[in-house]
């Protein structure tokens, strides 16, 4: 950033599709006619993530230039990062309320603005419930462009949220186009967001592996046998299937399905006679329930042979294997189907998170909206394994398909308060355990797949210090302690010099923040975060608590009367 060549790309010379250019400036000689510069968007904009500061740390030009304005700014005053830097494993640390999700915000704008990448939050504060809502406070002190509050202090430790956008226009517009899918535990009476989907997982998608982790008495079962029964139950589906090839959507979900309950006791045979027998019950059964629901016989549509045969003898072999194993692992293998059933979580939705579909560019796992903590957690561990297997299967067909290859994108999972998924310390949740498992995989070998974390959190020494040390980017805000300091300089390798070191305890206020890594190539630089232009939905406290209740200041209203008439 220190490079003034690569600085110039910053701000106005790169602006994204719909924002309005043309500026008194950029108008022909002797005509009214404004100019629009010639663009090639096809070129990556950089992602401008704050204000340049002076030595004073005020934002420089925007301060000092006795204007107060912005849109218009030179661009070397404003700290971009290169669209390809965000393909790299990120942390930011500070203490808390210093800025980090508010910065955090600001980025993941930024990066879904200016790139294809995709993003999926862990969001544990709610700060991304309302991510598609802009907020328009952030334009209030503002007047086209020009600073309306007369006492905007330059070097406040404290300041308002300044946006680099002259105007709402420039950000809404662009921003409406970015489709953002909010999911959580959609509790009726925590939701507010029109938006919020229930997560559901198919029962059929969920490895048993994942389903033992989430059962506490996974000690007595034998995880083989419990996995013949998954693939046993999953080959049940699969007839069902096959015979439910000319349905619609609607009519799919109204095929009587054997439950998992009697998936499980139709396995008790004996001799090979009634084996055989069971076996074409459960064929026969599935194609009549099919037919019955096709209604017109001319709607059911016939399988093809083939696919029909090696359903069937997959069925067959499934269905002997799961006849050998205890009735004990059976109830078992119930008792955890019940459980999530219950919870709410099982449906037919075969891709929870809505992978598939590419349209939608950012996924917010709204974590307070879960009932309870196993609940979320076990939410948090399905997601993070659709995440894993979508990219993986994604790497799978691009090693075979160049077109596929063309179409990958970087997959950004952000985990805010990352101290309490990826604690330094193994959990005694078997979930928490998994999940710090599956986060820790992806700091080590996600890059291949394209997977790349954002990890936010106050406490670098409570983070697992292999998943820190694979940070190739760092932001760190304000922090008040040497320790936490030197715990970054050790764990993430960081050159953090004694005078910014100092800087950071005792000059930084919120929103300061000091870039490193591939953010920032040409060594650390300093910024003041630019504003975050969407609504937080975990808002702080509003400022109403500060004065006393009426009926008390009435007493000292009253109090201070009586004073001021026996003074007088
Ligand atoms: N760059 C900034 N400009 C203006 N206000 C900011 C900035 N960063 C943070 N704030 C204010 O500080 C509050 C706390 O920030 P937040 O991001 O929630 O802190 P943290 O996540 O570190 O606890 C925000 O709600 C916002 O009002
Ligand atoms: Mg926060």
């Amino acid at each position: 950033m220190a490079d003034s060549q690569e600085t110039n790309q910053v701000g106005t010379s790169k602006l994204p599709i719909n924002i309005d250019i043309s500026s008194s400036e950029t108008r022909k000689a002797g005509t009214a006619e404004p100019v629009t510069p010639k663009r090639s968007w096809t070129e990556p904009s950089r992602l401008i993530l704050g204000w340049r500061l002076a030595r004073d740390l005020g934002t420089e030009w925007f301060d000092k230039g006795g204007n107060r304005s912005h849109g218009d700014q030179p661009p070397n005053m404003l700290e971009g990062i290169s669209a390809a830097s965000i393909a790299m494993h990120t942390a930011i640390i500070a203490k808390s309320g210093s800025g980090k999700s508010f910065f955090l915000g600001r980025y993941l704008e930024e990066v879904l603005l200016k790139t294809d990448a995709t993003v999926t939050i862990f969001d544990p504060n709610a700060d991304f419930r309302k991510f598609s809502e802009v907020e328009p406070c952030v334009w209030q002190k503002h007047e086209n462009g020009k600073v309306k509050d007369v006492a905007w202090n330059p070097c406040a430790k404290s300041r308002p949220p300044l946006p680099h956008e002259k105007e709402m226009k420039e950000f809404s517009e662009p921003w409406a186009k970015v489709k953002i899918r909010v999911l959580g535990g959609a509790d009726p009476s925590l939701s507010t967001s029109t938006i919020m989907e229930e997560m559901k997982f198919s029962w059929k998608g969920l490895s048993s592996h994942l389903l033992l982790v989430a059962d506490r008495g996974r000690d007595e079962i034998e995880p083989a046998d419990f996995a013949t029964l998954h693939v046993y139950v999953g080959a049940i589906d699969d007839l069902y299937e096959l015979y439910s090839v000319g349905l619609s959507e609607k009519q799919r979900g109204e095929v009587k399905r054997l439950s998992v309950a009697d998936c499980m006791t139709s396995t008790v045979v004996g001799d090979s006679e009634k084996t055989r027998r069971a076996i074409s019950h459960i064929i026969s059964d599935a194609k009549s329930e099919c037919e019955k629901i096709a209604g017109a016989a001319e709607n059911f549509v016939e399988p093809e042979s083939n696919r029909e045969q090696s359903t069937k003898e997959k069925f067959q072999a499934a269905f002997r294997n799961a006849a050998l194993v205890k009735k004990e692992t059976k109830e078992h293998y119930q008792r955890i189907h019940r459980v999530l059933e219950q919870r709410g979580r099982i449906s037919g939705v075969s891709d929870p998170l809505g992978l598939a579909d590419r349209s939608f560019r950012a996924r917010v796992i709204d974590m307070p909206s879960f009932r309870d903590r196993e609940d979320r957690d076990m939410s948090v561990l399905l997601a993070l394994d659709a995440v894993w297997e979508d990219a993986r299967g994604e790497w799978e067909r691009a090693t075979n398909n160049e077109e596929v290859n063309e179409s990958r994108r970087p997959h950004l999972i952000v985990i805010d308060e990352a101290h309490n998924l990826i604690p330094a310390d193994t959990p005694l949740s078997p979930v928490r355990a998994e999940i710090r498992e599956r986060i820790k995989t992806i700091a080590g070998e996600g890059r291949k797949y394209g997977l790349f974390l954002v990890i936010v959190t106050q406490r670098p020494d409570k983070v697992d210090p292999q998943v820190l040390g694979e940070c190739g980017n760092q932001a760190i805000m304000l922090v008040p302690s040497l320790t936490i300091i030197q715990e970054c300089r050790e764990r993430m390798g960081l050159l953090i010099t004694e005078d910014e070191a100092g800087m950071i305890m005792n000059k930084f206020g919120k929103g300061y923040v000091w870039l490193s890594g591939t953010w920032s190539p040409n060594g650390p630089t300093v910024t003041f975060a630019a504003a975050r232009r969407t609504k937080a939905g975990g808002a702080d406290l509003p400022k109403g608590w500060m004065v006393p209740r009426k009926e008390v200041a009435d007493v000292f209203r009253t109090l201070e009367m009586s004073k001021s008439v026996s003074q007088s």
